[in-house]
């Protein structure tokens, strides 16, 4: 599969024209090497780009996917770099396309309530932008300060919100793309309501890269709601937290706006990280509850009646933030795990796998089977409000490097079957790219795969964009 051509001096040069002499990176490993990963811990995910080249418009964009039809190279279009599941890794080399210069917000459009932004701008912007107009972009992946808005429809990036607001697809109202093969085409627009043809749209979003560039992506935005409050909640087990959230729900007729979870560990490497102590001394599991509304008495009643509901649910306590910085400060713990686990021990596997709703206890029981079954560590923390999981083995210190590289692929192998089984699949957020590519498999029937290998190459007939991604090799 990979008959790709080597990059010339020649291709070096075209690109130069196409972008500008600045704006193309050759035989520079060191410049280059921030753009051989994302945040995927592990070299062996990581491969070097042959050149980097940043356009700065829809035309520079087909002019490089041209060229690279013409000279059979493949193309890696990566955004913040933020991913994780080796998305944007140039897995075969060639050029890889940052949109880092593409970050534009063009419009706000109040009347409409869209924005139209270009794929580069990072998503806390948005809002930072459109709140001065009483509108919120409810859009929230976990690193929404630093990944670019391009990258997140790519991926479909869930997050925080979603139990509430959706994924980032439901915000997607119309994309411009530039495809494989170099046409530039206006999908969808500012119009909620489109069944004429295909949607497009929807194709486009989540699929991680290889199917087209976003130059430009028009979001639908939201009356911005006037109040919100967040409730950190201790438990004493991960049960007992798992089982509040549909209470709260059913019994409360109420949509928070996040239901995040974190287990033992996850809390108490997230406080250690950031030099704080967690807010309870027996904590065996967390929710972090985040109720919004269009008035400050709709969210009283709303975090009195959460806050009652997970007391009876046998919450050990329950702490409400209502300020500003409460809130950022009950988040900071939730948002920083991923960053904290990585720092303790960078040999790990950040998996994202997503159950229905009511399989999650049953989940955590066979994380804790599986953890005893390899004697690897599984902590575990994520949106418990979607089902969706960040089940994270992590390489004990006494396990040699070996041992663990024999170990991982048995041990997500057994995790992502019994995920199947219980009806869920291998990713809820971040995507299969190239981490998840060999799995595919043992959760998608076979005739599902090849009718997505022909869309693929419907699209991208010498598959040039972003080879090595979703598909088993
Ligand atoms: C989070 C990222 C890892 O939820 O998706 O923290
Ligand atoms: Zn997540």
């Amino acid at each position: 599969m990979a008959d790709y051509r080597p990059v010339t001096a020649e291709i070096v040069e075209a690109l130069r024209g196409i972008a500008g002499e600045r704006y193309v990176l050759y035989d520079d490993p060191e410049r280059m090497a921030a753009y051989a990963h994302d945040e995927v811990a592990g070299e062996e995910y990581a491969h070097m780009p042959d050149v980097v080249v940043k356009p700065d418009s829809a035309l520079e964009i087909a002019d490089i996917l041209r060229l690279a039809n013409r000279e059979r190279i493949p193309v890696t279009p990566r955004g913040a770099g933020s991913g994780l599941s080796g998305g944007a890794v140039p897995v075969y080399g060639g050029i890889l396309l940052s949109l880092e210069r593409m970050n534009r917000i063009l419009e706000i459009d109040r009347e409409n309530m869209v924005a139209v932004v270009e794929p580069g701008v990072i998503t806390n912007e948005i809002n930072e932008q459109v709140q001065q107009y009483g509108l919120f972009y409810a859009g929230y992946p976990m690193s929404v300060e630093s990944c670019f808005v391009g990258g997140n429809v790519a991926e479909n990036a869930g997050g925080g919100r979603a139990i509430k607001y959706g994924v980032t697809g439901r915000y997607v109202l119309g994309l411009e793309v530039v495809l494989p093969t170099g046409e530039i085409v206006q999908l969808g627009g500012k119009r909620v309501k489109d069944v004429t043809g295909y949607d497009l749209v929807r194709l486009m979003v989540g699929s991680e890269g290889t199917l087209g560039i976003f130059s430009q992506i028009i979001l639908r935005l939201l009356p911005l709601p006037a109040a919100r409050a967040v409730l950190l909640v201790p438990f004493a087990d991960v049960p007992t937290a798992i089982a509040a959230v549909p209470e709260i729900m059913t019994l409360g007729h109420l949509l928070p706006a996040s239901v995040e979870f974190m287990d033992r560990l996850s809390v108490a490497t997230a406080y250690d990280f950031l030099g704080e102590s967690p807010p309870h001394p027996d904590i065996g599991a967390m929710l972090l509850i985040e109720v919004d509304g269009y008035s400050q008495e709709q969210v009283e009643a709303e975090f009195g009646a959460v806050a009652e509901l997970c007391l009876e649910a046998g919450a050990l306590d329950v702490y409400v933030g209502n300020t500003a910085d409460t809130e950022r400060r009950m988040w900071r713990p939730r948002q920083n795990v991923a960053e904290a686990f990585k720092a303790i021990s960078p040999v790990q596997s950040l998996e994202d796998v997503v159950v229905p709703l009511a399989q999650i206890p049953a989940l955590v029981q066979e994380l804790e089977r599986i953890s005893a079954q390899y004697g690897v560590l599984i902590p575990c923390y994520g949106h418990a409000g979607d089902g969706n999981l960040h089940a994270t083995p992590v390489k004990r210190p006494e396990m040699s490097m070996e041992e663990w590289q024999a170990t991982l692929p048995e041990l997500l192998s057994e995790l992502y079957s019994a995920v199947a089984r219980l009806g869920g699949t291998i990713s809820g957020e971040h995507g299969v790219g190239s981490k998840r590519a060999a799995y595919l498999p043992l959760v998608m029937d076979p005739v599902l795969i090849s009718l997505q290998r022909r869309i693929k190459q419907a699209f991208d007939p010498l598959n040039i964009l972003n080879p090595g991604k979703i598909f088993p090799g």
